[in-house]
């Protein structure tokens, strides 16, 4: 397929939202690969590399996660905006370097991680944000924000201007949830009966040893769909009065990704 035939004409600016194991990873991987434009942020991702390289904000996600329960806002905030500015879609008065990897406490948000990730009165965030409207600062946001608050919040630092809802039965999901190995460095998701690795347990293109998640356990997930449920609503509704949610239903990712496809070029691609 010819990248070349897909130029965006408008900033994209994405939320892929839906429950845990729905697909959101698997559609933000194809729309990437179709859309040579987009980038991917993943909020599970950050914060499974947070927890692989031990950093503070890591350690204290950790427990949150391996209990299907939401990690608090005012990190996941942090996690998303120190990524939307080193990428520089977002710029704000005092620039915030912070990394995943990041350890030095010279950096004020690294400062603030490293006393109490889970307070914001450690840190003053710059009030004032401007944002790229350039086609080149398109994204697709996997994951972030997934309640309402989270998405005032993000508004306050660059609007999204389509949200995509993806739906699949939950007894679907919950078999490919048992089924799903991960490249941890990477993110990329294969599952042993729909996307196998070419060769067994190991990642396609680097050839390392693929892992399970530690949260893809089924009573973990259904603590997750608890979570999600509880959160969905709400942001939906919000997405819903400005005019930007999209909701698609489909058993399958292949079902789901044409259909996905037409929409975003009908929105955002020349013709
Ligand atoms: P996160 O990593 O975002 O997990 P999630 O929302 O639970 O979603 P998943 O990543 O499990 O599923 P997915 O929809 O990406 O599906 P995938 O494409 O992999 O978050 C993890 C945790 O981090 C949260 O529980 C929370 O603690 C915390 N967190 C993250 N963001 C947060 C936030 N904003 N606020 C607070 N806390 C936050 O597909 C699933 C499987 O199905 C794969 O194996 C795939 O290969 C397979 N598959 C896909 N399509 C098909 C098909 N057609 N047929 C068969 N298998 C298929
Ligand atoms: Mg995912």
């Amino acid at each position: 397929m010819a990248a070349a035939t897909f130029q965006l004409s408008r900033p994209a600016r994405l939320l892929v939202f839906g429950s845990p194991g729905v697909g959101k990873g698997t559609q933000s991987t194809r729309l990437i690969q179709r859309y040579p434009q987009l980038a991917t942020i993943s909020s599970g991702d950050l914060l499974r590399q947070n927890v692989t390289s031990r950093t503070p904000l890591g350690i204290m996600a950790e427990s949150k996660m391996k209990a299907g329960k939401m990690v608090p806002d005012n990190m996941m905030l942090r996690l998303i905006l120190n990524e939307l500015s080193k990428r520089g879609w977002v710029n704000s008065g005092p620039r915030v370097p912070y990394t995943v990897q990041a350890t030095s406490i010279s950096d004020p948000m690294d400062y603030a991680v490293s006393t109490n990730p889970f307070s914001m009165d450690q840190v003053s965030l710059p009030q004032e944000y401007t944002y790229s409207d350039s086609p080149t600062a398109s994204f697709i946001l996997d994951g972030f924000p997934r309640n309402a608050a989270q998405a005032a919040q993000v508004e306050k630092l660059i609007p999204l201007n389509f949200v995509v809802n993806i739906q699949t039965p939950a007894d679907i999901i919950i078999a490919r949830i048992c089924n799903r190995w991960v490249h941890a460095p990477s993110g990329r998701v294969y599952n042993t009966t729909f996307n196998a690795p070419k060769v067994d347990g190991r990642d396609d293109i680097t050839g390392e040893q693929l892992t399970r998640r530690a949260d893809d356990d089924p009573e973990v997930w259904k603590q997750r769909i608890v979570e999600f449920e509880k959160a969905s609503q709400p942001l939906l509704e919000h997405y819903d009065r400005k005019g930007l949610l999209w909701t698609v239903n489909g058993n399958s990712s292949d079902e789901i990704s044409p259909k996905l496809f037409a929409e975003f070029e009908k929105r955002f691609c020349r013709t």
